[in-house]
């Protein structure tokens, strides 16, 4: 489903009605096309730390417009404010503020450079774990990133994103993978997150096919979000197998063979899903991506048992079943990825969804349960929360809430289904065993639950 809000209040007439009455104007936000390939087109700024020092080691594989901030001691061309050209992406290294005073480093980095940020500027601020420090109070001035973070979030303009990555000492090397995503349009609509990379001992070996030689299943791929999710896979060079229930059959099918994967007719709840799912990969599966996914919203006083049990079992019970299958079977290989879709839902609740809430806050808790277990063989499972996505899904929600939802977000638009894939597709990769157990929300920073 089209917002038409977002291309009236970009039009000329409608950027000067929208204006003259004090109406946000959503940004077009910029996405990765088919072809591109570099992740950055234009002007990189790194600035800080020796993490932005590693950095700019492999920065010019990023984009070949690297600058460094006028006082900073890199070897790239310094920038100097006002005067350089819009920045395209900026990387700030705050890893080495150790004291609340430092903390205005911040202020002196970010505020000269707000004016002069592209549309559509990425921004990754970079720290060590609070928890990593023996000294209290170094702990104290890393976790007050967070806050300086989410809130700096909120005030870019024009699809501007920014997140925290803490990065652990043993995972650096970790640091491309991540920022091919977090500095690209590939995470146009992810922003104010914070997530931890860990020791991961894969990478990608080829940027340009970061899933080649891998083997991909999608649930729920006929159509909306699993449909992107097993396109965006393929593209990144998996083979993709696609399963959905039966009546979905024809239009399944077409996409398998567009995708040159294959397709498997399967309800996700068959009492033999499980022994069905591992006959059918034979050869193993590296990448497995829970995404089927069902709504039957009723305030709990009108929820009927039906409701409840169904969307419990198709979102919550068959992917924690299917997971232990292919785990204990060692259908799922060593270096094996697992996703899961949850959703905002079951990070903030929403009235009418307990029962979709309880399910997607159980996905994050699978997540959570597995992640050790995962990592003893080299695997990992994440949690991919999307917020509001223009699918058919969220074209059923009622006028009013459908606005509400697409607007009450720093981004103040709906997501699209390729966000989602996008996310899915870095959490895929090799490397991202650097972020097992953790949640990624896809949601343009969604008020709901932030
Ligand atoms: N659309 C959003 O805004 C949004 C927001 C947050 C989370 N999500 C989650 O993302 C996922 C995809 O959402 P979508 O909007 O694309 O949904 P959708 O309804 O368009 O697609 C879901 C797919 O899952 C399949 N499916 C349902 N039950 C199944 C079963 N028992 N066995 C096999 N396949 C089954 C359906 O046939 C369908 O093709 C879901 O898990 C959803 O909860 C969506």
């Amino acid at each position: 489903m089209s917002d038409r809000y977002i291309n009236f209040a970009n039009s000329d007439i409608g950027r000067r009605l929208v204006g003259a009455v004090g109406l946000p104007t959503p940004a077009r936000l910029e996405r990765w096309q088919a072809g591109r390939l570099r992740p950055i087109e234009g002007p990189l700024l790194l600035g800080g730390g020796p993490l932005a020092a590693k950095v700019a080691e492999f920065a010019n594989r990023l984009t070949d417009q690297v600058y460094s901030f006028a006082s900073e001691d890199l070897s790239a061309t310094a920038w100097v404010p006002g005067l350089g050209t819009k920045l395209k992406a900026v990387l700030f290294d705050a890893s080495e503020i150790t004291d609340i005073d430092e903390l205005k480093r911040l202020r002196e980095f970010f505020q000269p450079l707000l004016r002069s940020l592209a549309p559509s500027a990425h921004v990754v601020i970079l720290g060590r774990a609070p928890q990593c420090f023996e000294d209290p109070l170094a702990g104290v001035a890393q976790r007050a990133l967070e806050g300086f973070s989410r809130s700096l979030a909120k005030e870019l303009r024009e699809g501007g994103t920014l997140q925290l990555l803490y990065v652990a000492e043993d995972a650096e090397d970790q640091l491309e993978g991540a920022l091919r995503f977090f500095l690209s349009p590939k995470s146009a609509f992810v922003s104010g997150q914070v997530l931890h990379l860990n020791a991961c001992a894969s990478r990608v070996q080829d940027w340009t096919r970061p899933l080649a030689g891998r083997k991909a299943l999608v649930t729920g791929a006929a159509r909306g979000i699993g449909a992107a999710i097993a396109e965006t896979l393929a593209r990144d060079g998996a083979e993709v197998v696609l399963l959905d229930v039966p009546p979905a059959k024809s239009d399944l099918e077409a996409l398998a063979a567009r995708l040159g994967g294959r397709a498997l007719t399967l309800d996700i709840c068959a009492e033999d899903a499980a022994a069905q799912l591992i006959a059918a990969l034979p050869d193993g599966i590296d990448i497995v991506v829970h995404n089927a996914g069902i709504t039957r919203d009723k305030t709990l006083a009108n929820m009927t048992p039906e409701f409840w049990d169904s969307v419990l079992a198709v979102n919550l019970k068959a992917p924690q079943l299917l997971t232990q299958a292919l785990f204990d079977s060692h259908t799922l290989q060593d270096n094996g990825r697992v996703i899961l879709l949850a959703s905002i839902s079951g990070i903030a609740g929403n009235r009418g969804q307990s029962n979709y809430a309880a399910s997607k806050a159980g996905l994050i808790g699978l997540a959570q349960a597995w992640a050790p277990k995962m990592a003893e063989r080299g695997a990992s499972i994440a949690a991919v929360a999307p917020g509001f996505i223009e699918t058919r899904m969220t074209a059923a929600i009622p006028f009013a809430m459908r606005e509400a939802g697409r607007r009450m977000s720093s981004l103040g638009q709906g997501g699209l289904p390729q966000d989602v894939a996008e996310a899915v597709a870095w959490l895929s990769q090799p490397g991202s065993g650097a972020v097992n157990g953790q949640v990624l929300r896809v949601c343009g920073q969604a008020v709901m639950g932030a």
